[in-house]
């Protein structure tokens, strides 16, 4: 029996030890208590329904976010907006279509099948309206950087006066998170640059992690049904370690033993 309970204990300790990341962090980054981390993890629906508001009435001005289509907000497992609210928000954006049969383009208002909106037409526009710097998309940016959300969450909020010595071109600016401290993007978060619907105080701090939030989920869609998945193998394989433990001892208990 001691063995028995020595044998789940390992598997769970390996089992548990999976689902974290092991990268060795060597930046002190702010750190915030993430509802979606460890193996219970779920999305806040509130947090990621105001992350999609700081998203698209700040960051979109620049950022696209080109992976994601207006019906993935009222999905399962996402910000869940009612799907009439996502039809008001995908007919609140005006997309280009066409050609009409008279071999012309047109614009009509967004159905839950188009995809975001684009802010620029291409990487040059986007490139020439910021300075030579290119806002990257943001679908998948989670995944591309190094510290994850605990790394766009501090960015956000790394903005500071540059040490004296260390001097700025113009359009650069000084974030103690950013590769190399030089970052060609302005703060894009003040307080009360948003004013949120449910009553939450939007200073720059809640801000950064609703948005870091709703950037998790949008590369990480189906994170809440991983988490599921892993929670039901667990279990799954403590039951078959118990159920070969007891057939094991019972093949053996037939064989006479020599001593
Ligand atoms: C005025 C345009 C503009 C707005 C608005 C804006 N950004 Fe940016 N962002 C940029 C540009 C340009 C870069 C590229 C900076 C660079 O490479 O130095 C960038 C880069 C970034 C990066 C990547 C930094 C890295 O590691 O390379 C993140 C993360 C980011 N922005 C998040 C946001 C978020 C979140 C918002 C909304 C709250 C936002 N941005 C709003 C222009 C903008």
């Amino acid at each position: 029996m001691k063995k028995l309970f020595k044998l789940i204990l390992i598997l769970s300790f390996f089992s548990l030890n999976s689902v974290q990341t092991f990268a060795a962090e060597k930046v002190d980054y702010l750190k915030t208590d993430w509802s979606f981390k460890g193996l219970f993890g779920k999305f806040d629906r509130a947090a990621l329904q105001r992350g999609y508001q700081v998203y698209t009435e700040v960051c979109a001005s620049c950022h696209s976010m080109k992976y994601l289509s207006y019906r993935n907000l009222s999905e399962e497992g996402g910000p869940e907006f009612s799907e009439a609210a996502a039809k008001a928000i995908a007919a609140s954006f005006e997309v280009a279509d066409g050609p009409n049969a008279d071999g012309e383009m047109f614009t009509r208002p967004g159905k839950l099948s188009d995809k975001f909106v684009m802010p620029y037409d291409n990487v040059k526009a986007a490139q020439a309206a910021n300075g030579g710097a290119y806002p990257p998309d943001m679908s998948v940016l989670v995944k591309a950087r190094g510290g994850g959300v605990d790394y766009i969450y501090s960015l956000l909020q790394g903005y500071e006066d540059p040490p004296s010595g260390v001097t700025l071109d113009d359009g650069v600016y000084y974030n103690k998170y950013m590769y190399g401290n030089k970052i060609r993007m302005a703060a894009p978060l003040s307080d009360g640059i948003v004013e949120y619907g449910d009553g939450t105080n939007a200073s720059v701090e809640q801000m950064s992690k609703d948005v870091t939030t709703f950037l998790m989920w949008a590369a990480e869609p189906h994170l809440e049904a991983r988490h599921q998945m892993g929670f039901k193998a667990i279990v799954y394989l403590i039951i078959l370690t118990i159920l070969v433990y007891f057939s094991m001892k019972k093949i053996w208990s037939r064989v006479e033993s020599e001593v």
